[in-house]
């Protein structure tokens, strides 16, 4: 494992993980492979874009010919793919490049891997594949998938295509299934980034429903960790969960996130919830523990810390948010009914 093939590698996690990659062996190298959607930024990999080791290509993984193409030319053996879109409000708008990248695409890239003999091919997957999750309970990688939007259905089907490569063609796989990744570089369609630059800039922070909705908030860094361990001493054709292995409610989110940045919580809005909402994620991270992993961050640790990185790199955020991100806002949000919360039940779901 030496030559690195990191799809999405211009996105939020996928850049963390190559500046993390790249800072922790002096003898790996790294191609980053991405499409440059709205979501692609290579301002993410400013800092190590001089690095010899280090090469960008632009391209989509459904693109078979370049993606064989890289392969051969820069003798990868090693794929980790976190190209995908990601964020779930836009796959209940239009669900089609949901399928395309994150179905097809994966296909292409696991038929690359078998045609090249790859050493090992990584998905990087997401918690949301199991599902509402009841309290009571916390997602076990045995656990059978239970997607509930186009984004989450999309990302189980390709885990599910992921493990039938491993079964039937004894490709060599893994994948994880990480929590609500937060940190620098994610772009502010995220609820904590969103939040965050929200309130910078005096504007309204956009609570779903009751905001009673629980996630487990991970730090990024953390979750890179886990990927890095996985790929070290993980089991071929395995799955792995990464997360804090604890849950806050985002009402708890964005009050912590409006305590370190000092502001009001009269920005807290209230509007119409998202369609088929996820109510409850919760991690098992045992198995991923047993291998010497350990979560560095708690959800409050890693919620402070985000703020900060916001606060502090406005020249990151600022020219996104007077883009393509305008016009989504308003779509997303410039209709969206505002909730008067003393008529509405609180109550918490199980
Ligand atoms: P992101 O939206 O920030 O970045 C996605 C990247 O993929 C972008 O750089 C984009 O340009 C690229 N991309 C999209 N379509 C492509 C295509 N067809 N070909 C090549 N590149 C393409 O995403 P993220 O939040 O960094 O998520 C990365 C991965 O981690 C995804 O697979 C996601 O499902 C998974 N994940 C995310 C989270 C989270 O909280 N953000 C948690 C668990 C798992
Ligand atoms: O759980 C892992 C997943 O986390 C990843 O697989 C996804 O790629 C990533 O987008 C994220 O999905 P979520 O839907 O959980 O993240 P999002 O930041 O969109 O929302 C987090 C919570 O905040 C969720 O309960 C919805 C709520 N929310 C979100 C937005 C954008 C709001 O209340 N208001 C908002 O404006």
């Amino acid at each position: 494992m030496k030559n690195f093939l990191i799809t999405g590698g211009a996105g939020f996690i996928g850049s963390n993980f190559v500046h993390y990659l790249l800072e922790k062996y002096p003898d790996y190298r790294v191609v980053v492979y991405d499409k440059l959607t709205y979501a692609g930024n290579l301002n993410n990999l400013r800092d190590v874009s001089d690095d010899p080791r280090y090469a960008f290509v632009r391209g989509d993984i459904c693109d078979r010919e370049l993606v064989e193409r890289v392969i051969q030319e820069y003798q990868i053996d090693t794929i980790v793919n976190f190209a995908a879109e990601t964020h779930v409000d836009r796959s209940i708008m239009d669900p089609d490049a949901f399928i395309r990248t994150d179905v097809y695409g994966t296909y292409v890239l696991l038929e690359a891997a078998r045609k090249f003999g790859l050493e090992r091919y990584h998905q990087i997957s997401t918690d949301e594949v199991y599902g509402h999750v009841p309290h009571g309970h916390s997602s076990l990688e045995t656990d059978p998938v239970a997607p509930r939007s186009p984004y989450a259905a999309s990302k189980a089907s390709a885990d599910l295509m992921v493990h039938a490569y491993w079964v039937t063609y004894n490709l060599p796989v893994t994948i994880s299934r990480g929590s609500n990744n937060i940190g620098p570089y994610q772009y502010p369609e995220k609820v904590v980034p969103l939040f965050v630059t929200n309130a910078l800039e005096g504007k309204p922070l956009p609570v779903y429903g009751d905001g009673r909705q629980m996630r487990d908030y991970q730090w990024v860094g953390d979750h890179c960790e886990g990927i890095d361990v996985i790929l070290h001493k993980g089991e071929l054709g395995e799955i792995y969960n990464i997360g804090t292995g604890t849950e806050i409610e985002n009402l708890t989110m964005v009050e912590i996130l409006l305590d370190e940045l000092g502001a009001p919580r009269s920005l807290i809005q209230h509007v119409e919830d998202r369609p088929g909402h996820d109510r409850r994620y919760s991690l098992n991270v045992d198995k991923l523990k047993a291998l010497g992993w350990e979560s560095r961050h708690d959800c409050e640790a890693a919620i402070r810390a985000t703020v900060r990185w916001y606060v502090e790199n406005e020249w990151w955020w600022r020219p996104i948010k007077e883009g393509e991100f305008k016009e989504y806002y308003e779509k997303m949000y410039g209709n969206r009914k505002v909730l008067d919360m003393s008529e509405t039940s609180a109550s918490r779901e199980s």
